[in-house]
Parts: C-alpha cells; structure tokens; sequence
C-alpha cells in the first residue's frame, strides 16, 4: 500500500503520545523526530552516539518542538537486560508508549553469499533483526498500555524481492516483514497495530553507501519523506494493521 508524503503536520497533533525512535541520531531518524516533535510527541531518541543526538535534541528545542529525551544505547551490544531496563524506564516516567518505530540499521556490505564476511553477517543481522525483536518483545508491556499504539518497522525493496548481493541486509529486511507481519496477528486483538515500510530511495550516508556513484541530488531528502511517519502515527492511520507499506515520493 502507498503512503504519501504529502501530509501536513498539525500543531499539537500527536499530544501526549511517546513515541520511541531508534536511529534518532541522523538520516531518516533524525528527519522524523523533528516532525514527530513538530506535532507535538515525547520522542524517546534511542541512539548509539550521544554527540550526535544532543544536537538534534538541540534542534528539537530551538525550534520550540516538544523536548525529546536521549536514550544512549548501542543495538549490537545491548542485552536482554538493556531492554529490561528501558522498559522500567519508561513504566516509571511516562507509564505507556504510544509508537515504536525501529528505524536504526546497517547496510553491511555488498557481496554475493558465497563470500559474505561472516562476523559483519552476524553484526547486520544483531542490529537489524534481533535488536527489533529483543526491544519489541520488552516493551509490549508499555505499548499495551495505550488506548493506540504502533509499531513500525522500516524495511527496504531488497526484503520483499530478493536482490543479488544485497547479502545480509536483505535478508534482514525479508526477517523483518517475517516479524511485523507475524506480530500484527498475534496483536490483532490488541490496542497495538502493527506494520512495516518501505521509505524507498533518500538522501542519506546509508543509500551513499549503497549507491556510491550515483548523483545524491536525485534523490529526495529524508525530511520530505518523514511527514509521512506523522501521519502513520496519527489517528488518520489508526485502521492499518500488518500492510506492507511504501512511501510514494512526491515530485
Ligand atoms: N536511505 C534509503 O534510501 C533507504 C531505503 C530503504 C530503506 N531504508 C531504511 O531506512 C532506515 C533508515 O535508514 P537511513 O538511510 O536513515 O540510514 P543511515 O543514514 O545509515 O542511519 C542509520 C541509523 O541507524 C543507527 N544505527 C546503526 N547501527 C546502530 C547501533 N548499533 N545502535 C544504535 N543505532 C544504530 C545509526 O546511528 P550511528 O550514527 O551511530 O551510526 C543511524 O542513526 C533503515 O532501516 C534503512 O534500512 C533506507
């Protein structure tokens, strides 16, 4: 299902929903905590790298958005443990989690399977597929507090047709439409929709990364694809449940 980019956020919109990001840092995450702050949600900016994200958290304030709270926390290392802490964290200041967007991931490298770098394999699928499922599993207690809730899960074109040499990161994507879609049925009874997206082609260091010898310009900026998560937020889209979603760029 196509998803436009095209919403206008409103003020105030998303009022008292907390809503966790991880990747909070830079690229798409950064471009949707602005927005998400813009309409008026507590953004948990869950990141690995505080410098990075006190200046978006700096961002968030000058502009006079909503003032996020920085969750330092590293994917590939954190433990059960970690999550259970969060959990508490967010039970004692806030006491439900309205969104849960599982943006943060790696590219890992381009490589056909047969010679695919075995640690980085490991690394691509901890941060991309068992980090989701660990911080999934630990705050659906909190997200089961709200009267509606989401959870996201950013995917890529290469997790719903296989490409070659896309290694471990489309196989990461293919586990993460396995795990949105497996969850929004056991959820369907529940307050929590569930649903992963594909945001296409944006100018960020991971499509450079991918995509070296291409002119950046071309494609289009994460902040003109992020109103997109507000409106995915908002009660506008509070009937999707298990949809494989695509962003439409606008032109
Ligand atoms: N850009 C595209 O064209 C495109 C296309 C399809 C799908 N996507 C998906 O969209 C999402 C965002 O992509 P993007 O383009 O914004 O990527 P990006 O610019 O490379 O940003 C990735 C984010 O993930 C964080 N991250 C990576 N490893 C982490 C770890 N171990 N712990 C915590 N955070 C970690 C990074 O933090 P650091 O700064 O600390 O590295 C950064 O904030 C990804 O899931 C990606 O697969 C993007």
């Amino acid at each position: 299902m196509d998803i436009s980019t095209n919403y206008t956020i409103t003020a105030g919109e998303l009022k008292d929903k907390v809503i966790l990001v991880t990747g909070a840092n830079r690229g798409f995450g950064k471009a949707m905590t602005l927005d998400l702050a813009k309409a008026g949600a507590t953004v948990i900016m869950l990141g690995r790298d505080l410098g990075s994200m006190e200046t978006v958290y700096d961002e968030v304030v000058d502009l006079g958005y909503q003032e996020p709270v920085l969750y330092p926390l590293d994917l590939e290392g954190a433990t059960p443990e970690h999550y259970e802490q969060l959990q508490a964290n967010l039970f004692e200041h806030f006491g439900q989690l309205d969104g849960l967007v599982h943006n943060a991931g790696i590219i890992g490298t381009m490589m056909p399977i047969e010679q695919y770098d075995i640690k980085l394999w490991y690394s691509t699928m901890q941060i991309n597929v068992n980090a989701p499922f660990m911080l999934t599993q630990f705050l659906i207690p909190v997200l089961n507090k709200s009267d509606d809730a989401r959870i996201l899960f950013l995917s890529s074109s290469v997790g719903r047709t296989a490409r070659a040499y896309w290694g471990a990161y489309g196989v990461s994507k293919f586990a993460i439409e396995g795990l949105s879609k497996t969850l929004s049925e056991e959820l369907e009874k529940t307050n929590i929709k569930v649903n992963s997206l594909d945001p296409k082609r944006m100018r960020t260091k991971m499509r450079q990364t991918a995509y070296p010898a291409e002119n950046a310009e071309k494609n289009p900026l994460p902040e003109s694809m992020s109103p997109a998560i507000v409106y995915l937020m908002s009660e506008s889209a509070k009937s999707l449940n298990g949809e494989q979603l695509t962003l439409e760029i606008s032109s």
